[in-house]
């Protein structure tokens, strides 16, 4: 409920601030026109609605942020897009507060309303430091807000094939904004050369002298009140620490192996309280409830902890974990705990490690390609075990041919199969008509393959292709001495699930409706169908697919 408050209170300041700053680039015109268009988009937002709408935003927008702040348990697990956005968050209300106070409080205190004419010679004229750091403003403002949206925005299928456009408006609207406010600051101070212009201008406003120092003063008391709320949320963060810290004596996990002691901080996850404590724990997922490597087998005070959520009981379900075994990162203990890892910590070994840098981060959406050869039991029953091997060396390098030329990335070998990426270095709807390819070209080889073989098979090479795309955990994973870059999570296992439905469609791929929407593919020739997947309470939508190559078209 909050993380929605959060992003509509957040995209109507965005619908604000772009009106604010597609205004702004109507000074490229001229400031008059840059005034016109203040008559259209202002007025809306200075109505009693307007204002409750916008006012209620912001104090929803940052109350929610600040109180999201203060829940963190640690700042340790923040990503860097949240660390640049949160920090962005914290700098705008210090710059924005002299436009609140020149533009609205200023009018409300002195019944005076003003336009651009005023408002460009307060900043350009009177106090160019203003004019300078409102251009900051702008900037900071809107970063801001489009890591928020780009976030958002990210999951839906549609977005990677409009990203770039996407990217283009978002570049190309702060910039116009900004040469339209410098082009309209160029223009004032032009016009401040005639004499007397200025106090014409301001004396038709109905300025007052005291009014520059009042808008000083109003900006200074509104940066301490907003230093003094962020600090009030770090000194609240503190205390509490400071409370679970004196709480040590009476609640802990005992943490095995090793058979840590570390302090129960009132309300935090055990991971939370690990991570708090330094104590390596693998969270390939940071702490999201999505991958189940964080799990632990809880050993005594299972009490002290309420029952799975959906969201946790549908991880576990997933993966068979029943019993006293739990995500480190879901659960909450009232009371002392007794858990053991059941996976080897994030390093010191080294045995499994995570390349949370790839493309900038640990969850990268990307096309997940499974296939299997079919009858593989059957090949080896008649031959002898170096015919079998010869054959699958042909069958493999084959597989390594097509997904050398389509780009896909080899990320599993299973005996008999392999599974691939792609997207690794490209958009995802890109990745998904490379994924198609790779499925195409591994058809087509299998035929010539199935000619160069057929004195040596009794019946041609017959191949299963599951196709699937979204958000995975990459990272390079394996032994030590030969890891390779693979994925884990949901999208991995319905990949997986897709390929092996090939037998029961009768089909030699099968893609789910997410890789033609990705990859902008017309399907419309295809019948969709449902496919159950353990674990999720909606069926997955796909294709069965005889001629992937025709999607592609
Ligand atoms: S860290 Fe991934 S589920 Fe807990």
């Amino acid at each position: 409920m909050s993380a929605k408050l959060r992003l509509y209170s957040g995209f109507v300041l965005l619908v604000y601030v772009t009106g604010h700053l597609v205004t702004h680039a109507l000074g490229i015109v001229s400031l008059e026109t840059m005034n016109a268009g203040l008559r259209i988009t202002d007025p809306p937002w200075r109505s009693a609605p307007g204002t409750v709408v916008l006012l209620g935003a912001l104090v929803i927008h940052v109350g929610l942020a600040l109180w999201s702040l203060y829940r963190r348990r640690t700042l340790r697990m923040m990503k860097q897009w949240e660390v640049v956005q949160l920090t962005l968050g914290l700098v705008i209300p210090l710059l924005l507060m002299v436009h609140v106070m020149g533009t609205r409080v200023l009018g409300e205190v002195y019944g005076v309303s003003g336009d651009y004419f005023t408002t460009m010679i307060a900043l350009w004229v009177f106090k160019p430091v203003y004019a300078v750091q409102q251009a900051a403003l702008l900037i900071v403002v809107w970063t801001h807000g489009m890591i928020g949206l780009h976030m958002w925005l990210r999951l839906k299928p549609w977005y990677p094939g409009a990203r770039d456009w996407l990217l283009v408006i978002a570049i190309l609207i702060p910039s116009l904004s900004l040469a339209g406010y410098v082009s309209a600051g160029m223009e004032i101070l032009e016009l401040a050369k005639i004499d007397g212009w200025v106090d014409a201008v301001l004396s038709s406003y109905g300025r007052i002298p005291s009014m520059g120092a009042f808008v000083g003063d109003m900006e200074r008391a509104g940066q301490l009140v907003a230093v003094a709320v962020v600090a009030l949320v770090f000194i609240a963060r503190a205390l509490r620490s400071a409370v679970a810290a004196r709480g040590r004596k009476t609640a802990t996990i005992r943490y095995a192996p090793g058979d840590r002691l570390v302090p129960l901080q009132h309300g935090a996850t055990v991971l939370e309280c690990l991570r708090a404590a330094g104590v390596p724990h693998l969270s390939v997922c940071g702490g999201r409830g999505r991958c189940s490597t964080c799990r632990v087998r809880v050993e005594n005070g299972g009490e002290y902890l309420v029952a799975p959520d959906a969201d946790e009981q549908r991880v576990l379900d997933r993966i068979g974990l029943s019993g006293p075994v739990r995500l480190a990162c879901q659960i909450r203990p009232k009371g002392d705990i007794r858990v053991a890892a059941l996976l080897p910590p994030e390093d010191p070994s080294g045995a499994m490690q995570t390349v949370r840098s790839h493309r900038g981060g640990d969850e990268v959406t990307v096309a997940i390609l499974f296939v299997d050869l079919r009858g593989s039991t059957k090949l080896s029953e008649d031959r002898l075990p170096f015919d079998v091997v010869f054959i699958l060396n042909q069958f493999f390098a084959e597989l390594s041919g097509a997904l050398a030329e389509t780009d896909g990335h080899y990320a599993q070998f299973n005996g008999d199969g392999l599974m691939a990426l792609y997207g690794l270095d490209t958009d995802i709807g890109t990745a998904c008509r490379q994924a198609v390819a790779g499925a195409t070209a591994m058809l087509r080889r299998m035929d010539a393959l199935n000619d160069r073989l057929a004195d040596e098979l009794s019946e041609p090479l017959r191949i299963g292709i599951g196709i699937h795309a979204g958000e995975a955990i990459v990272g390079s994973m394996g032994p030590p001495a030969t890891p390779i870059v693979s994925a884990l999570g949901d999208n991995v296992n319905i990949a997986a699930r897709l390929e092996s439905q090939t037998k029961e469609f009768g089909v030699p791929l099968v893609m789910s409706a997410r890789v033609a929407e990705y990859g902008d593919m017309d399907a419309s020739s295809l019948t969709m169908r449902e496919v159950p997947v353990k674990g999720r309470e909606r069926p997955v939508r796909v294709y069965s697919v005889v001629e992937p190559g025709n999607l592609l078209n």
